[in-house]
């Protein structure tokens, strides 16, 4: 408790899981948070589920000249941000055949181009002790199915941990990826509880440690990354993935 006390924090894609749970623990942590979403609906649902101080903001991570204003927002909600955790995305696996120029641009701007406009809107904004943390994907590093464009945008995502920790260090913002293997979230649920059963069969399989993990052990990583206590971590990915990014099974 309090490794986070009197800090603000930026969550995007706070209103389900692996940002959910990140906005759980970096409150119960004292930390002052900040979530976006699409919805409506599920922000109010989302701020019915936590405790302490939120702030939930209607953004779509998708919107790149949106990201200035919901720099502005924070600038007139806070004195500072100590906190950015990039966590939206787009997780559309598509054939090559079926991919449209549409598509891929969407996808592009929200894991890869907004981003990087958020984190420079937010610039005036960061703290002197700020920790930037990009969530990418173990997809970045192993080939899966579909998943080239995906993969590709999670890889450029990543990379901005070391181009712009070595660009932003002498402003005292650190820049740290956090890349999460298979985990449980809702993200496959669009495929029905069928194809979701067979994947997460499949995955138990595959992931080293044979099990997939949860939003709460990302989340867990992402206090260590936000804190103090990672002050000597920068422009490195740590992988929480059950091994599956880097061993054999
Ligand atoms: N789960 C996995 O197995 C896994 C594996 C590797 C990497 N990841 C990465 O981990 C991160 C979180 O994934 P998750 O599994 O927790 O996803 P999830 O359960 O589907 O939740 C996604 C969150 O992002 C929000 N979101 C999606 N698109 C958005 C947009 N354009 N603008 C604003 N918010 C948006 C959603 O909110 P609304 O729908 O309310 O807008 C929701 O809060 C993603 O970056 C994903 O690529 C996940």
């Amino acid at each position: 408790m309090g490794r986070l006390e009197g800090k603000h924090a930026l969550i995007t894609g706070g209103t389900g899981g692996i940002g959910l749970e990140t906005a759980r623990e970096f409150l119960a942590e004292g930390a002052t948070v900040a979530i976006t979403g699409r919805s409506q609906e599920r922000l109010d649902e989302a701020a019915r589920q936590l405790d302490g101080p939120l702030l939930p903001i209607l953004s779509d991570a998708g919107d790149v000249p949106g990201q200035a204003a919901l720099a502005a927002r924070l600038q007139e909600e806070w004195p500072r941000l100590d906190i950015l955790m990039s966590n939206a995305a787009d997780v559309t696996h598509l054939p090559i055949e079926e991919w449209t120029e549409e598509a891929f641009d969407r996808l592009i701007a929200t894991n890869l181009k907004a981003p990087f406009f958020l984190i420079r809107a937010l610039l005036p904004l960061f703290s002197r002790q700020a920790s930037v943390i990009l969530v990418g994907s173990v997809s970045a590093f192993v080939g899966h199915e579909n998943a080239a464009v995906y993969g590709a945008a999670k890889a450029g995502l990543l990379s901005f941990s070391r181009g712009l920790t070595y660009e932003l260090k002498d402003r005292g913002i650190r820049v740290n990826g956090l890349s999460p293997g298979p985990t449980v979230t809702d993200t496959f649920k669009p495929l029905g509880p069928e194809r979701q059963a067979a994947i997460y069969a499949e995955l138990r399989r595959t992931v080293p440690l044979h099990r997939i993990g949860t939003a709460t052990e990302l989340a867990k990583a992402a206090v260590y990354l936000a804190s103090d206590e990672s002050a000597y971590t920068a422009g490195t990915v740590l992988r929480v993935d059950g091994g599956i990014g880097e061993l054999a099974y």
